[in-house]
């Protein structure tokens, strides 16, 4: 696992948690690389299979499933990628966790603000508020689901992509011809092959999904702190 774990000490906590938590599951299976994916990337030697879900701009995702690529030819290993977060809010739309790190050509102009699925620039208020997002949805090199589209056009692999719309939606990417090792993993995905109609239905749903939980969390913490505050009012001082 690459994570240069958050700056903020309360995120970071829980990110620690987290993998503790994992690593305590999973006795000597893991390894937590407190860095972030570009360079390491190109330094970790041969792996199977990847999943990206890290810094969701489009240079980041792009650099990643290019060093993907020179691993690929390095060690003669074609592996399973799967990119996370290619539907709303981020598939059309650059976020920055760390603004500096990403060269100044690639950087669209970003604050942080809230996002609200079919409107393209930043709202004041809703879901998404603690991130720097890029102002504006769509256009080229913004996003994740535009940094794979780019990455599939470049690319010598022969590779298959399909997407599944749940949640902020995954994109998988196999080799065309995996012959029957990846016959299970495609049949999982042959499943998710709808109609653009359907398709369309789906990633619409999954948008609204995303921004509902992603409100009620905050709102949920608002109004338990409210009650605590109104608890504390009403009780009697000695
Ligand atoms: C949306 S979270 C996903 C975490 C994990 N995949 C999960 O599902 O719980 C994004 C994570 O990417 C990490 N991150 C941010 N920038 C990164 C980078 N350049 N390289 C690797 N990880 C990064 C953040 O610290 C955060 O933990």
């Amino acid at each position: 696992m690459i994570d240069p774990l958050s700056a903020n000490p309360e995120v970071r906590r829980d990110q620690e948690a987290v993998f503790a938590r994992l690593a305590a599951e999973n006795p000597g299976r893991l390894v937590l690389h407190r860095a972030r994916s570009l360079p390491l990337l190109d330094e970790i030697g041969a792996f199977d299979a990847i999943l990206i879900d890290g810094d969701h701009n489009w240079y980041t995702v792009i650099e990643e499933l290019r060093a993907v690529e020179r691993m690929a030819r390095r060690h003669g290993i074609v592996p399973f990628i799967a990119i996370d977060d290619i539907g709303w809010p981020h598939g059309r739309r650059d976020c920055y966790f760390a603004p500096e790190t990403i060269p100044p050509a690639f950087l669209h102009p970003h604050r942080r603000g809230c996002l609200i699925p079919g409107q393209p620039g930043i709202s004041e208020s809703g879901p998404f508020g603690n991130f720097s997002h890029a102002e504006h949805e769509g256009g080229p090199r913004n996003g994740v689901r535009t940094a794979v589209e780019d990455f599939l056009r470049e690319t010598t692999l022969d590779l298959v992509c399909r997407q599944v719309p749940l949640r902020s939606g995954t994109a998988v990417l196999i080799p065309r011809d995996d012959g029957p090792s990846g016959a299970a993993i495609r049949h999982w995905l042959d499943a998710w092959q709808f109609g653009e109609t359907q398709m369309a239905a789906l990633w619409e749903a999954s948008a609204e999904h995303i921004a509902l939980i992603n409100m009620i969390g905050p709102l949920t913490s608002e109004v338990a702190a409210l009650r605590r505050q109104v608890a504390a009012d009403a009780t009697p001082r000695p």
